[in-house]
């Protein structure tokens, strides 16, 4: 079993003569000002929780994007910081953008182009001739800082997703031959349909076969994108070793399914901690006599929530005997807020809210809350407790961690966890009540079956997802695609 321990062992026995540079647009450490003090967060999600001990135990590099407000005052003359800032172990390195950068770059390119291309939501990516060019450019200062600062040492270089599929190519074009590139695409590679409208197609496909291995999170990914290479590019592809082969380069492509740090999660569960903040929530939002069903999402029209209020809507419609006995509670952080199209999907959420709450309260019971305060973690896994049911319903989504963590904070092994068929999680949490998000009426009758179904049947399924996840948690993500990078070093040296 893989654990923060037996990775950073890994890192000490086989990796100590070479420099680790993990590369991303998010930052794993931010500086920001709060009245008027300099403070520091440590950023939030999957990639960071699995590669910041990797980082502390190889004193390696990340290279990310400086966007704290604060990040330019405590960094040297070349962008550099210590982290974790209160007992230094690793360096960060922050590439500084400016707005048309960002514009262009992370809200353009990034997010109105590849986003939308690579999700199956049906909606209408947008390509800019002047988002691309930004792109390019940005992927250039990357490239330069990583370049900086690698010099002439040997390094594993490990770059995250979609906003720099152009960084594997400007690395190696630097003739460097010191350096072993690698690269995880946290979204999901649409099929080859899809993909081929992109105007920029054959570059983005350039830029990433200048990796040594590229991974995805599931088999469909890894297929999908050979499949795009080999009708857009001139290549060999090996599909029994899942390799593109073009000149020199070889590029294996793989896939490792991301996870969350269950034993961490399980642990933290149990805290006294969480057990005051179960009670104070309980007492806050007036849950008491109810059942709680749960979604929590980065407001992203990727997630289903309109279909999963709409669910909730045709519940009520269809079961009317749940009425005053269940409420439903969304938890969302806005996200890239400044597209009009997360905008709008943000008024068309709270209008919903509004409509499904008149139409169907009674007394003082309104089925929805939306929680907009910010939650602490803690606060957070109160909720996966209080909750008879979890419910993830993307519309389309490369994993999805939320199932995972909601399934790694249920140690009463209770809860039912209700997974859009969209997801790349589902493919492993199968013992959940798989969904499709776009079917209103089943997504109903699943959720009817969720709040009904009989103890040992929950503890059953349930028992069977914590095993899953155990298992396979993100420690073993990061050391399965740190051991595929060092075997590619030794097929180098035989
Ligand atoms: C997805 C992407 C990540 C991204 C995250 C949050 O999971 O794969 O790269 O960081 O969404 O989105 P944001 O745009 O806020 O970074």
């Amino acid at each position: 079993m893989w654990t923060r321990e037996s990775i950073q062992q890994l890192i000490r026995d086989r990796l100590s003569d070479y420099l680790l540079v993990i590369v991303s647009n998010r930052q794993p450490y931010i500086h920001s000002f709060r009245k008027g003090q300099v403070v520091f967060q440590r950023g939030a999600g999957g990639v960071i929780t699995a590669l910041d001990p990797v980082m502390r135990a190889c004193s390696g590099l990340w290279v990310a994007y400086g966007n704290g407000d604060a990040d330019p005052l405590v960094t040297d003359r070349k962008g550099r910081v210590g982290v974790p800032p209160n007992n230094p172990s690793y360096t960060l390195k922050r590439v500084f953008l400016n707005k048309e950068d960002i514009d262009g770059y992370y809200y353009g390119y990034s997010n109105q182009a590849i986003w939308p291309l690579s999700h199956m939501a049906f909606q209408r990516p947008e390509f800019y001739k002047e988002h691309w060019d930004t792109y390019v450019e940005v992927n250039k200062k990357f490239a330069q800082a990583v370049l900086e600062e690698v010099e002439n040492k040997k390094a594993f270089i490990f770059i995250q997703d979609y906003h720099l599929a152009l960084l594997p190519k400007f690395l190696k074009e630097s003739e460097k031959e010191n350096l072993i590139v690698a690269h995880f695409w946290h979204i999901p590679w649409p099929s080859h349909e899809t993909f081929r409208i992109c105007p920029q197609k054959q570059e983005i496909l350039d830029g990433l076969l200048y990796n040594d291995l590229l991974g995805f999170h599931i088999r469909h990914f890894c297929d999908n994108f050979l499949e795009a290479v080999d009708r857009e590019m001139e290549s060999r592809i090996d599909r029994e070793r899942y390799a593109v082969i073009r000149g020199e380069q070889e590029t294996l492509v793989r896939a490792f399914p991301i996870s969350v740090d269950f034993e961490e999660l399980n642990r933290i569960s149990q805290t006294q901690e969480v057990e005051m903040a179960q009670k104070e929530l309980t007492e806050e939002y007036n849950l008491n006599k109810y059942k709680i069903i749960i979604g929590l999402d980065r407001i992203d029209y990727t997630k289903g929530i309109p279909e999963r209020l709409l669910a909730i809507d045709r519940l009520l419609e269809k079961y009317p005997r749940f009425k005053e006995k269940i409420i439903f509670i969304q938890m969302g952080e806005i996200s890239r807020i400044h597209l009009s199209r997360y905008k709008m999907l943000n008024d068309q959420i709270n209008s919903l809210v509004e409509e499904i709450n008149w139409k169907h309260s009674t007394g003082k019971w309104r089925p929805v809350i939306m929680v907009r305060r910010h939650l602490d973690f803690s606060e957070l896994i109160a909720f996966y407790k209080l909750a008879s049911v979890c419910v993830v319903s993307s519309l389309h989504d490369g994993m999805n961690l939320v199932a995972k963590e909601f399934v790694s904070s249920r140690s009463d092994e209770d809860g039912v966890l209700v997974l859009s068929q969209f997801t790349g999680a589902s493919r492993e949490l199968d013992s959940a009540l798989l969904i499709n998000p776009y079917d209103r009426d089943d997504f109903a009758d699943q959720l009817a079956k969720a709040l009904t179904m009989a103890k040992k049947e929950r503890e059953k399924r349930m028992r069977k997802l914590r095993e899953v996840v155990a298992r396979n948690n993100i420690y073993r993500w990061a050391g399965k695609i740190i051991s595929e990078l060092l075997k590619l070093e030794f097929e180098e040296g035989e």
